[in-house]
């Protein structure tokens, strides 16, 4: 008999088990990748999933399920990049291997409107400094809906996702992409709200990462011998660029123990995250004109 939906889960669930596969882009297990991809596959509703794990798919949905599982296995491939798509803060974007998959704990920060850290209603300006496929930009246009968001990203790539996902939902009037380093595209406009996940790995930890984060642009991971390139030039050029009443986030991951020791006498804020995810700093901006990068 053709196997259910559940059954092709648990199918892949313990192939991708055998396999040794590495997760962490949407995902942290075995089974959630493989139900990702065969609702995927069978273009099945995530919210009537109860019902579809009973289905039977007819010969050609189990031999489409197959061959994505085939792929994820023998060439490690993020199965968000298998999918085209990901969610992130609630949104869907289009993504490829043009920019990393979306996962940052911002998303959980964006659903708050930052609170307690700003007052939601002084957002009138906001910058991602590294958009990527531009989804912490466009969810926080999303979260703050009168505020002018600015997107920059030095990789012409990734800048056409971003685009493609900023014409997706529908706000090309007030997420403004900028092609460039850092805040070199921007002149002297200070905002409300920096955010920022930039490239943070050290040149050492990127020898060591699994297949799966190689699929990913080595521009959006590597940031040079201590991981802390682009956050130097970011707390380099903050008092420029940040009102005294706004704030400046940004995810370093595990490079927090690093941020540490290199800016010692900055007051950084180390956030907790209830649903997981951890190395986001908070900076204010009246407490940021120290923040000399040195
Ligand atoms: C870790 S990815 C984050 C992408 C997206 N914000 C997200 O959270 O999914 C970092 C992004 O920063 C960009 N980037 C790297 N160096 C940069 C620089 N000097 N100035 C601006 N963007 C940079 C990369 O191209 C990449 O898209």
């Amino acid at each position: 008999m053709a196997p259910t939906v559940a059954d092709l889960i648990r199918h892949g669930g313990a192939a991708f088990g055998r396999a040794g596969l590495a997760y962490g882009h949407g995902t942290d297990n075995a089974i959630d990748e493989a139900a990702a991809l065969v609702f995927h596959a069978l273009a099945l509703d995530h919210a009537q999933a109860e019902a579809a794990y009973a289905t039977r798919p007819d010969a050609g949905g189990v031999a489409r399920v197959l061959a994505l599982f085939d792929e994820r296995i023998e060439r490690r491939v993020p199965a968000a990049y298998l999918m085209g798509r990901m969610w992130f803060a609630g949104l869907e974007f289009e993504v490829d291997s043009r920019v990393i998959v979306p996962r940052s704990p911002f998303a959980e920060l964006i659903h708050a409107e930052f609170r307690p850290w700003i007052e939601p209603e002084q957002v009138r300006r906001v910058l991602d400094i590294g958009t990527g496929s531009g989804c912490i930009a466009i969810a926080c246009a999303v979260a703050f809906p009168s505020a002018q968001v600015d997107a920059v990203d030095v990789s012409p790539q990734a800048l056409e996702v971003a685009r493609r996902n900023v014409a997706r939902h529908g706000l090309g009037e007030r997420v403004h992409l900028h092609l460039g380093d850092v805040y070199e595209p921007l002149g002297d406009v200070r905002y409300d709200l920096i955010v920022s996940n930039p490239p943070y790995v050290s040149d050492a930890e990127m020898q060591a990462l699994p297949p799966e984060y190689l699929h990913e642009p080595d521009l959006a991971l590597r940031a040079g011998a201590d991981g802390l390139d682009v956050v130097r030039r970011i707390l380099a050029g903050l008092p420029r660029h940040l009102e005294p009443h706004g704030a400046l986030f940004v995810e370093v991951g595990d490079s927090d123990v690093r941020v540490q020791e290199a800016f010692p006498d900055l007051p950084l804020t180390w956030l907790e995250f209830e649903h997981g995810g951890g190395g986001v700093f908070l900076l204010r901006g009246a407490e940021s004109r120290s923040a000399d990068g040195r």
